[in-house]
């Protein structure tokens, strides 16, 4: 009697294991809710990275064949935070009872515990806190997925400190106009920091919706994010505003094998932090009359532009975009999540090092970046 119980545990236990990966956003409003290892004739998780993928692969994570159920929708209320899960394993949210263990594994805000019980774990894919490169949430205006095209979605809301935790805040900006009949489409971005791992992007898509809108003014048309913050590994010690995009952004699509529209090295991937001016929280410049005008960004462009109008919003302060004079405190170039209290980055880097594109070992551990556990 025990002796089952213990074999249908372990069972159970390495079933979950197994089926460990990356992570993503869960929620029922995703393409590709219910694809596990076995779906695809390679392993298509949605928690799987993607790199060096064709454009049908890359795109959608290749799930716009497994769209979700009707009338399920990513909420977005305007002007306020969506609280989303990010987890490795479905089994670690609220939606454990459709994840392949059956089995709720979830251990509070851990998005995805170690076996060893070490935090973050390898699939979280930093050294620590200090090491986080933030991921964004994209919005397409568009109801029929298959009329969306890369350069349609623009950032509407990044969050710096993510993949840390399991509930995430992402702050939907207030002038968020409605979406059409039928809703909007959104897709989940994350690109991590180069200390643990290989260039890896992440994409899924979700159907969503804005809720409480109390604007009408449409998007501006997104524009390629461009490197212009401090990046002092690679000799650039301080910020170049004027070589910022400024309003909406594309997200980035980067290391496939077609429609990439960003094509840093392996070592400098872009991030959704400030070194492509994509501030934390809200992207409140997104909108069609946010400037009156944009100066062409160059990295001897003088002229930052200054948004025209900025929502009353109590909740925006770090995601204005700076002042004309960028002396001051402009918040470029500044590590995502500045944390005094945080362990320092040095102490942990020097543990982790990189053996391979596709792996990396701790002193304690060896991963596979593909079946990290
Ligand atoms: C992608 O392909 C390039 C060239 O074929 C190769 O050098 C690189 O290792 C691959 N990277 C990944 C993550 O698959
Ligand atoms: C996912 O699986 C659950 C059952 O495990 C089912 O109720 C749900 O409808 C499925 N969702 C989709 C989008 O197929
Ligand atoms: C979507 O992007 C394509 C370019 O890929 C562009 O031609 C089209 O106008 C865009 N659609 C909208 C609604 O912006
Ligand atoms: C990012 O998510 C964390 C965890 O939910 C939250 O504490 C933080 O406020 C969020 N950041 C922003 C800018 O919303
Ligand atoms: C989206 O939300 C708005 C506002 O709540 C609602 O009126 C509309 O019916 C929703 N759209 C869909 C497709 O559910
Ligand atoms: C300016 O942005 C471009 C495009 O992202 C980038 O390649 C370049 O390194 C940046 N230069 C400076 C000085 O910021």
């Amino acid at each position: 009697m025990l002796s089952t119980t213990l074999l249908i545990l372990s069972a159970v236990l390495l079933r979950t294991r197994r089926t460990h990966g990356h992570q993503t956003i869960w929620h029922p409003s995703m393409y590709g809710f219910n694809v596990t290892e076995q779906t695809f004739p390679y392993d298509n998780r949605p928690v799987t990275p993607l790199a060096n993928g064709t454009f049908e692969q890359w795109w959608f994570h290749g799930h716009l064949d497994y769209p979700p159920n009707h009338g399920d929708f990513l909420e977005l209320p305007a002007g306020k935070p969506a609280t989303v899960e990010i987890a490795c394993n479905k089994g670690l949210t609220s939606y454990w009872a459709s994840s392949e263990g059956h089995t709720d594994v979830s251990q509070g805000d851990n998005p995805c515990p170690s076996d060893d019980g070490s935090f973050p774990s390898g699939a979280m894919h930093t050294t620590g806190f200090d090491d986080l490169t933030g991921c964004a949430l994209a919005i397409a205006y568009e109801s029929d997925v298959t009329k969306i095209q890369p350069e349609n979605f623009t950032v509407f809301s990044v969050n710096h400190t993510c993949v840390w935790t399991r509930f995430t805040d992402f702050q939907v900006p207030e002038r968020m106009p409605p979406c059409p009949e039928g809703g909007c489409h959104c897709a989940f971005f994350w690109i991590h920091s180069p200390n643990s791992g290989s260039e890896q992007n992440y994409m899924n898509g979700y159907r969503c919706n804005v809720t409480g809108s109390t604007s009408k003014v449409s998007l501006a048309e997104p524009k390629l994010p461009r490197r212009c913050g401090a990046d002092p590994q690679f000799g650039k010690p301080h910020a170049v505003p004027g070589n910022c995009t400024y309003g909406a952004k594309q997200p980035f699509y980067w290391f496939q094998f077609e429609r990439n529209n960003m094509f840093e090295g392996t070592y400098a991937p872009p991030f959704y932090t400030d070194l492509y001016n994509f501030k934390d929280g809200a992207q409140n410049d997104i909108f069609a009359d946010s400037y009156a005008s944009i100066p062409p960004p160059s990295p001897s462009q003088t002229a930052v532009p200054t948004p025209r109008q900025q929502p009353s919003a109590t909740t925006s302060s770090s995601s204005s975009a700076p002042s004309a004079s960028p002396s001051g405190q402009a918040p470029f170039g500044t590590p995502p999540g500045r944390c005094s209290t945080c362990r320092s980055k040095a102490s942990r880097t020097s543990d982790v090092k990189k053996q391979s594109l596709f792996g990396f070992q701790t002193r304690k551990r060896t991963f596979s970046l593909w079946h990290p556990f």
